[in-house]
């Protein structure tokens, strides 16, 4: 049995962090504050690098850092080069990647290249006069008689798309609030100054980016509306974006990243895009290195709903595009509140790490997923999140999975010693790092272990991916394989105990019980009825007799 103390052993010269590595995403206004003002800084960042190797991580990736006014906690970005002074400056994110690298960590840096802030120079400038150099290098249009907006199109945070700005007597169009606005991608200058950014942080030693909505680069250069869906509870879902999103387009610039990004070695990007189809289209060999499959975040906790999500996705990936699931991040709810059910939500959770972590592709980690942290009731008072504000009491935002991470059970669970931007879940006196650190059983051991087993398995991470049928609704067990190494995991998604008929292991093998998530006596078969615990997770591996 895999004890969780392994060291952080070299798995093998063709181990490539983004494909064979695991990636944590820290929110970084949440993470750890050094310099007491209630944000999290860079700093902390740097300080927290030892809880992240011994976790086992091979790579960090931080949400925006560049200079914002915030309107979208830096997704509103008003300087590409440079960082937010409540982050910290370029020598402490120097340091911050001189520190990673120290611990073989790599870093990846979120790029918000969709649109930016309406103070960005850039934009200050096109907005100044109509016949200024960068007008073009956002998306304006004329308006109709009596105000008529050239089209259909609207913000995914509520209302229009355009909005009317009259000191040139345009409208200028944004996907997401009116303080970010696109831009225009089909301005070879622009494309040609983004080339730029990527290499100032290359060139800085940054290993790869995680690329902000790529899907929404290009928008119909007709403007025609898109076609309109009768259901959907927001504006935006009640269209189809056949105009606005995934033009053909994009792909062309995708490449044109990959050459940029080719030129340093073993650097990576992903996408963020927002359907499976994207997610199977905008990833290959001359294209994004992964590109998040957030299909998991709509299923319900039913192995049977896994099983088809997971087949839909493997079974159509091109055989040059590398597998990306994922269970969280910081636009929805954390998995451990969503997956629920009360006082076993701590057993499920482990189960959904499990899965997440044993299937093919590269898995991504939130931050406080590996203590279980939950979703935390923020009141309306204190929404901090634009859509939460807008479409309180539908929709409450995304402050819930954004809350400071619980280090330890001291005041503001050791994450400042100021006010925290945002309220801290009530349960940190319980749930932190340094409680669970502690305990054998905690989820964070848990997690610690199977990160260890998978370093040291190349079946869990190149091996191919065969379903084990047998009780479909109720366990989801797969066989994974690589050239003579097998691996099976068995997850009991039932509160229950369950009688599962495993499968023969490869001749003169025996099934050896490697980490279950609930037991701790070892175990071996040769296949036959085998009693899982309530909310079991297995993982054997295949031993010479
Ligand atoms: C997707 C990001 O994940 C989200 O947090 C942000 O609000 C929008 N893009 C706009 O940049």
């Amino acid at each position: 049995m895999i004890t969780g103390s392994e060291p952080f052993n070299n798995p093998g010269s063709d181990f490539l962090w983004w494909r064979d590595g695991i990636i944590y995403q820290i929110y970084p206004r949440s993470f750890a504050d050094t310099n007491s003002d209630g944000v999290g800084d860079l700093n902390g960042i740097t300080e927290k690098l030892d809880h992240i190797a011994t976790l086992g991580v091979d790579a960090i990736w931080i949400s925006p850092i560049n200079p914002s006014p915030m309107y979208d906690f830096g997704y509103d970005v008003s300087d590409y080069e440079s960082i937010d002074p409540v982050f910290g400056n370029l020598m402490d994110f120097d340091r911050l990647i001189a520190e990673a690298h120290r611990r073989r960590i790599r870093v990846v840096m979120d790029l918000v290249l969709n649109h930016t802030s309406h103070l960005h120079p850039w934009f200050i400038a096109s907005r100044s006069n109509r016949d200024d150099p960068k007008r073009d290098w956002y998306i304006w249009n004329d308006v109709g008689p009596s105000g008529r907006l050239p089209n259909n199109w609207q913000s995914t945070f509520g209302g229009r798309a355009w909005e009317f700005d009259p000191r040139t007597g345009q409208v200028y169009y944004h996907q997401f609030l009116k303080e970010q606005p696109d831009l225009n991608w089909r301005n070879p200058q622009v494309r040609e100054r983004i080339y730029q950014v990527l290499r100032f942080w290359l060139n800085r030693g940054v290993d790869g980016f995680r690329l902000d909505v790529v899907m929404s680069y290009f928008k119909d250069s007709q403007f025609r509306n898109n076609p309109v869906k009768l259901f959907g509870l927001y504006a935006f879902d009640r269209q189809i974006h056949k105009y606005d999103l995934d033009q053909p387009e994009v792909i062309s610039v995708l490449q044109d990243f990959r050459e940029v990004l080719d030129e340093y070695p073993e650097r990576m990007a992903v996408g963020e895009v927002i359907d499976l189809d994207m997610a199977l289209r905008y990833v290959g060999r001359d294209k994004l290195h992964l590109a998040f499959n957030f299909d998991f975040l709509r299923q319900p906790w039913n192995a049977a709903s896994f099983h088809r999500s997971i087949l839909r996705y493997i079974r159509r990936l091109p055989s040059d595009a590398q597998p990306c699931f994922v269970l969280g991040n910081h636009d929805v709810n954390r998995f451990p509140s969503r997956f629920g059910a009360g006082i076993h939500s701590d057993n499920r959770t482990k189960v959904a790490a499990t899965l997440l972590l044993t299937l093919p592709g590269t898995p991504f980690i939130y931050y406080g997923e590996e203590i279980g942290m939950q979703n935390t009731p923020i009141p309306r008072a204190d929404i901090q999140d634009p859509p939460g504000w807008r479409f309180w009491p539908f929709y409450k935002g995304r402050d819930p999975a954004r809350t400071p991470m619980q280090w330890t059970a001291d005041k503001n669970s050791g994450f400042t010693t100021g006010i925290p931007w945002l309220r801290l879940n009530k349960d940190f006196q319980i749930r932190n790092v340094s409680t669970q650190n502690a305990n054998p059983e905690s989820i964070l051991n848990y997690y610690k272990k199977m990160i260890s087993l998978r370093r040291i398995t190349p079946s869990l991470r190149q091996g191919s991916y065969q379903p084990v049928t047998g009780k479909p609704s109720q366990v989801l067990a797969y066989l994974r394989q690589y050239s003579s190494e097998n691996c099976l995991v068995i997850l009991n998604f039932k509160n229950r105990n369950i009688n599962f008929l495993i499968p023969q292991p490869p001749a003169d093998t025996v099934w050896d019980l490697r980490l279950s998530s609930r037991r701790a006596e070892p175990v071996r078969s040769s296949g036959g009825e085998f009693t899982l615990h309530p909310l079991e997770a297995c993982i054997f591996s295949a031993i010479q007799r």
